[in-house]
């Protein structure tokens, strides 16, 4: 089988979430199944600086105003197809935006294009590879099954939604240049509360939809998470379908991961306090006893850190130290700065993108605080887990599916493996975080739990099958 999965970011290539991580991740799991993947991503500078050698396998004489060319390579065991077009992708800045944070204007036609060469490419641009199937992941591919449908192509395709808010919607002018009939501007085609929406128009037009986790899949149906599209997603809950993420447990293997002070392999292994050690130092913590509570992630709305943060002063006086990794809103930035600042020695903050450090922190921490206000799957509960740090998480999405409660019961039958709290305030973070000391004080259910974490099963065994189900399923179906 050959499916084609196309994505606006890839790990390790160009990462700006965890969208990159899944698609750079997947495919490999897939092959396990017999499934060939090919991947299209934009031909970004940074994605081209490290492609090596790459072959022309097809020219757009004009694809959106712009010459065009598909390149494939083979990089970091993905097999790549980029779409190489200059005048869109090989910029200054990150994949969306330019080096002030911006948004580009022209965002509609670099993604148009990408899924437009995505149903190019469907309907038999390659010559000698055509795909069965088409995974287009979030707003940025999910027009390629609007281009294929338009086009009266057979080939099956699958929308996956890594996060409903972010749809791609673009003002009504735009559509007259997106080369589709007119009757697609309609309510079952692209058309979006007056607008053109990406996003809406892939969830209309895919064979199938994919969510990142069953929670999330079931929360996407109702007006409080659906952000507008959940009307749309009823409709089509008879093809949506909950798939929750794996992390690469290569890439996060604490037994020979090269970014950690010392590797180890069990929750008792002593080894584990040399990274510890290793954060203390790196942060300035003080060195001492008291829980090391990390996070790493964007620093924004939807992860709750300004609960976090209200949370903090409470956090502190119970005794605990908090490490804070990432990038996002200014006055979330500038709001942990402070704190950091006012409690030196008990909070840190690296405001920045540090891979290495994310490493370390999941590695040194005691446990990883996610407050999320929704989340489709989230990974650095997952990374958490398998690096024996544990996870005090928001019960929403992939948080709710991939991290059991210590409560009585889970904790008796020894299954454990982090804590859960609703709904997103603080008082019932500071009361997870009280549970979680009360648990860090009793050091065999600690290290029980850490044990227990480290058990699960992170990797993408289970759901790349279930993938592979679901594209034979369409495939079949035709
Ligand atoms: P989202 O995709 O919503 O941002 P996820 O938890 O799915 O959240 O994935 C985030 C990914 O990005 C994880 O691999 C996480 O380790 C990584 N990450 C996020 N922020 C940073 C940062 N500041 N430095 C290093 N890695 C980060
Ligand atoms: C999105 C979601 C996150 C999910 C990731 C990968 O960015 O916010 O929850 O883990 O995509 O699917």
């Amino acid at each position: 089988m050959r499916v084609l999965s196309v994505a606006s970011e890839v790990f390790p290539l160009v990462k700006t979430g965890g969208l990159a991580d899944v698609a750079g991740a997947l495919p490999p799991a897939l092959s396990a199944h017999g499934i060939e993947v090919r991947t299209l991503l934009p031909g970004y500078r940074r994605v081209l600086a490290r492609l090596g050698d790459a072959v022309a396998i097809h020219a757009f004489d004009d694809l959106f105003g712009t010459q065009a060319r598909l390149l494939e390579a083979k990089s970091e065991g993905l097999d790549l197809v980029v779409l190489d077009a200059p005048s869109f992708f090989d910029r200054d800045g990150g994949p969306y935006a330019g080096p002030d944070g911006v948004d580009f204007e022209d965002n509609w036609r670099r993604f148009a294009a990408l899924s437009a060469a995505a149903a190019a490419i469907a309907g038999g641009a390659l010559e000698d590879w055509q795909p069965d199937l088409v995974h287009a992941h979030d707003w940025q591919a999910a027009m390629a099954p609007v281009y294929m449908r338009y086009a009266g192509l057979s080939v099956p395709s699958l929308v996956t939604v890594h996060n409903l808010a972010f749809q791609g919607q673009f003002p009504a002018e735009i559509f007259a240049d997106l080369g589709l009939p007119a009757d697609a501007f309609a309510l079952d085609g692209v058309e979006y509360y007056g607008g053109v929406g990406y996003l809406k128009g892939g969830l209309a037009s895919a064979s199938a939809i994919t969510t990142v986790s069953p929670t999330y899949a079931r929360e996407i149906t109702t007006p409080e998470f659906g952000m507008g599209l959940d009307g749309l997603i009823r409709a089509r809950e008879g093809d949506l379908h909950g798939i929750v993420n794996g992390i690469d447990t290569e890439v996060w293997n604490p037994a020979s991961d090269a970014a950690i002070a010392a590797n180890y392999s069990s929750a008792d292994d002593p080894a584990r306090a040399e990274n510890r050690a290793a954060l203390v130092s790196r942060l300035a913590l003080d060195d001492d006893e008291a829980p090391i509570f990390a996070m790493v992630g964007r620093l924004t709305w939807q992860k709750g850190l300004d609960v976090l943060l209200e949370t903090l002063e409470t956090l502190v006086a119970g005794g605990g130290k908090l490490a804070i990794l990432g990038t996002g809103d200014p006055a979330l930035e500038a709001g942990f700065r402070a704190a950091a600042e006012s409690h030196r020695g008990r909070v840190a903050v690296e405001i920045g993108y540090d891979e290495g450090l994310s490493h370390l922190m999941q590695a040194g921490a005691d446990a990883l605080v996610v407050p999320s206000r929704f989340e489709p799957c989230g990974l650095t509960q997952l990374c958490a887990l398998r690096y024996g740090s544990v996870p005090i998480v928001a019960r929403t999405g992939g948080l709710a599916d991939t991290i059991v409660d210590a409560n009585e019961a889970a904790l008796s039958a020894g299954v454990a493996t982090g804590f859960q709290f609703s709904p997103v305030d603080a008082p019932s973070l500071a009361h997870a975080l009280a549970r979680a000391m009360n648990a860090f004080a009793r050091p065999e259910t600690w290290t029980r739990m850490r044990a227990e974490g480290m058990k699960a099963n992170v990797s993408w065994d289970r759901s790349a099958a279930r993938y592979a189900d679901l594209y034979r399923t369409l495939i079949e179906r035709g």
